[in-house]
């Protein structure tokens, strides 16, 4: 049986069960299936700003008095972790907390630096959206060394015991969402196909990447198993179809190597499985470009305006929307109950373990999304404007 890395450390904190960061621990379960849900969540678009921050703030403020958080987010560049990152702050200031939040250009050393000045100046918790799953180690063993908390957010912090929680989306889910959705639009249960179909993966270096390819690869497995699916350029594995950083213009050369190897005798593409917006994009870049058959099913992740502006215009076909409000406000709540002593809201103690034992998670929920429920979806909730679509 795996031990949780917080029984180790709950052995070594004093026993007073108010003051230990960790006492809520001794509720778990240790394993199986028995997962410790408390309450589930709410469905992201059911979950305004407004009531998120005030649920945080109920669940924290009792224990946020002069206390500073360090919030390290990866990059500016992509239009999620802004938003994670000003979600973050304004719920954690509505609770009463200093925050120290920090950007790392997508540079690893840049984060660990800005963490190491996190530890050095006094936080009390450490919120973590690593750039690099495998990069924090011997940065948080000083958190761990100074009786830190850490919290992973979105993307899971591998081989450091340091992690306390993991706070994120349920990351199989979105891989299963987007090819769900590729079998009912070609309705593959009744259709002989063959459809062609291309992939593109997320880093190699974030945690979450294989989790969305999973996701997704495991529910089409039947049908590509039937022959009802094929992939002409044979780039399947993981390993191969990875985007490293997520980057766009990465994703975008490799779609148009694959694009003129492939498809330039007219051979027609009718999927692009792509696991986030950013490499969507660039998908999407080299379908402009490169290929004039009939326009294929395009999937993506995060419901970027910029992607929610191509499902407008008939350029992405779906992607999955997840709530930045809802997870931040998740955060906030863990960061109050771990302060406070209480027990630290989770729902899934199986599935994330970092190499050091299983992470207690708290897994929100992904919610497809299309050119169909946009507008109820990320309008009618306050989450954009109809002119930040325009
Ligand atoms: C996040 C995705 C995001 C990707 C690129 C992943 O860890 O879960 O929402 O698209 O990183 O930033």
């Amino acid at each position: 049986m795996k031990t949780i890395n917080f029984q180790k450390q709950h052995t070594e904190k004093p026993a007073s069960p108010e003051k230990n960061f960790f006492s809520g621990l001794a509720l778990l379960p240790r394993s199986g299936n028995d997962a410790a849900t408390t309450t589930t969540t709410e469905p992201a678009a059911e979950a305004p700003a407004a009531d998120d921050a005030a649920a945080a703030d109920d669940a924290a403020a009792p224990a946020a008095t002069g206390k500073k958080v360090g919030v390290s987010m990866p990059t500016k560049d992509l239009q999620r972790w802004n938003q994670d990152g000003a979600n973050m702050q304004a719920q954690l200031e509505a609770a009463g907390y200093e925050v120290d939040l920090q950007y790392a250009s997508n540079q690893e050393e840049t984060q660990v630096s800005q963490i190491e000045n996190m530890i050095n100046s006094g936080c009390s918790v450490l919120v973590i959206a690593a750039i690099e799953a495998n990069s924090l180690s011997t940065v948080l063993e000083n958190a761990k060394s100074a009786g830190i908390p850490v919290i992973a957010y979105d993307r899971l912090i591998m081989n450091t015991d340091a992690i306390n929680y993991y706070a994120t989306f349920d990351n199989y889910k979105v891989g299963a969402t987007q090819a769900k959705y590729i079998i009912d639009t070609l309705d593959l249960d009744n259709a002989a196909g063959p459809f062609n179909m291309e992939i593109t993966a997320g880093d190699p270096g974030d945690n979450n990447a294989p989790f969305f390819y999973n996701g997704a690869m495991d529910t089409l497995q039947p049908y590509i198993d039937a022959g009802k699916i094929v992939i002409p350029s044979g780039q399947v594995d993981f390993a191969t179809v990875g985007t490293p950083k997520w980057d766009t213009a990465t994703a975008q050369s490799r779609m148009e190597n694959i694009l003129s190897s492939n498809y330039a005798d007219g051979t027609q593409l009718d999927i692009c499985l792509c696991s986030n917006d950013s490499t969507s994009l660039g998908v999407q870049n080299a379908l402009a470009a490169n290929y004039t058959g009939d326009y294929p099913i395009v999937a993506g992740q995060d419901c970027d305006k910029e992607n929610v502006k191509k499902m407008i215009a008939g350029k992405q076909s779906m992607s999955v929307f997840k709530d930045t409000r809802t997870l931040a406000a998740q955060v906030v709540k863990m960061v109050g109950q771990i302060l406070s002593g209480e027990e630290v809201e989770v729902n899934d103690t199986t599935t994330y373990d970092n190499g050091t034992g299983v992470i207690p998670s708290f897994l929100c929920e992904p919610v497809f999304a299309s050119a169909d429920n946009y507008k109820e979806l990320l309008i009618d909730s306050g989450y954009y404007t109809e002119a930040d679509l325009r």
